[in-house]
């Protein structure tokens, strides 16, 4: 399958060395920048990889022939090049968060359903051991009846991060901590919840990131469909470094608490079923220097097998729709000072650049 990488800046190094291994004939390669795919390729130890260079993706789209390509741009850009790429019949894995409006999300769904093609979102902490544990104990019943599911990601962004790239912490291009950060945090949060969600408030603030328009700090309530509660709280605040992502899910039967800088570590596992305790005997996840993660390699392998059509496609758009739909929630919340009930039908980041904070 012919494949293509769009944008080889920072999270580049996360799919190609997985394109290859998972099997892809990777022929080109794109980014406005020549010089990132250069990195890209020094970075990854893949200077003789023998592949088209594009500045231009339209151009390469029009020329390669591609039956997939990946798309890790600014998430801004993510949708209008996406559906671009379904329209020509080119499966798409696309970088989280999936888009920055309902709209655009739901649109990227449709087409890649009318063209037969997959659409595939980077949520690649949904493949994470620690994540697949809890769905194990979950799909057990382990927990007996599900209490809460409670999410704190505190992180650490200075401004030289966000002068990286313009279109970091804007609304128009990217969202605050909560989208670009948090979201896998609240994505667990929805996997580990029950995926129904029924209403959502919250607030955000911009507490120590002042040259920027977006939010540093914000806090959810979830209720879920099937009465279990979602507490969250997520910044990129911290002093210095990183700190942790936490996730604990407590139930009638069974506490779990994920800890770590990514929620990659089972900190608490207490279970009243000894079957369920003893699963965490076979827990020995590859280690990580990524606060990444390694789950972008386990994404490439399943898009590839569900390409193939050996099993579906796991993270697909619905998935990756479901994640945005919170954040923009919490957002729409904080707005409108109001809670707001799910599904949203329309609502976009660029609505939040309408008032400040
Ligand atoms: N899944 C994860 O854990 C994870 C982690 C980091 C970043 N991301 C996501 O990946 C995306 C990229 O993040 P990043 O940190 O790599 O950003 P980045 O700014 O380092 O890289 C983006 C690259 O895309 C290029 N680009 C922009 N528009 C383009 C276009 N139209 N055609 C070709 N190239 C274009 C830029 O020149 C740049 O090199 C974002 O959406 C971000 O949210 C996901």
């Amino acid at each position: 399958m012919r494949y293509a990488l769009i944008g080889c800046g920072r999270i580049a190094p996360q799919h190609l060395p997985f394109a290859l291994e998972s099997g892809f004939e990777v022929v080109a390669l794109c980014d406005t920048q020549s010089s990132a795919i250069d990195s890209l390729l020094a970075a990854t130890g893949l200077c003789d990889l023998s592949v088209q260079r594009f500045t231009d993706y339209t151009k390469m789209l029009e020329s390669c022939a591609l039956d997939v390509v990946a798309i890790a741009t600014d998430s801004g850009s993510h949708s209008e090049i996406a559906l671009n790429c379904l329209k020509h019949g080119i499966s798409v894995l696309v970088e989280k968060p999936m888009a920055l409006s309902i709209e655009d999300a739901e649109e990227m769904i449709a087409v890649a359903q009318e063209q037969g093609v997959l659409l595939g979102v980077c949520q690649q902490n949904r493949l994470n051991d620690s994540t697949l544990l809890v769905k194990d104990a979950l799909s057990r019943g382990a927990f007996g009846t599900l209490s809460h599911v409670s999410v704190q990601v505190r992180w650490w962004r200075d401004n030289s991060y966000y002068e990286q790239a313009p279109w970091r912490g804007t609304w128009e291009k990217d969202g605050g901590a909560l989208m670009n950060q948090c979201i896998h945090g609240l994505d667990l949060m929805r996997l580990f919840g029950g995926e129904e969600i029924r209403q959502v408030s919250g607030y955000i603030a911009n507490r120590n990131h002042p040259s920027l328009e977006v939010e540093d700090v914000g806090v959810g309530f979830v209720r879920f469909a099937n009465g279990v509660i979602g507490t969250f709280e997520g910044t990129t605040n911290l002093y210095e470094k990183n700190l942790e992502e936490r996730i604990t899910v407590i139930g009638e039967k069974g506490t779990v608490v994920l800890s770590g800088e990514s929620a990659q570590d089972v900190e608490v596992w207490h279970f009243a079923d000894p079957e369920v305790m003893a699963l965490l005997k076979h827990f020995d996840p590859p280690p990580t220097d990524s606060v990444y993660g390694n789950s972008h390699r386990r994404v490439y392998h399943l898009f590839k097998e569900a390409l193939e059509g050996t099993r579906p496609l796991a993270l697909d758009g619905r998935c990756g729709k479901r994640a945005l739909e919170l954040v923009l929630a919490i957002y729409q919340s904080h707005r409108e000072g109001r809670t707001v009930t799910l599904p949203l039908t329309s609502f976009s980041t660029k609505e939040m650049s309408l008032s400040p904070l």
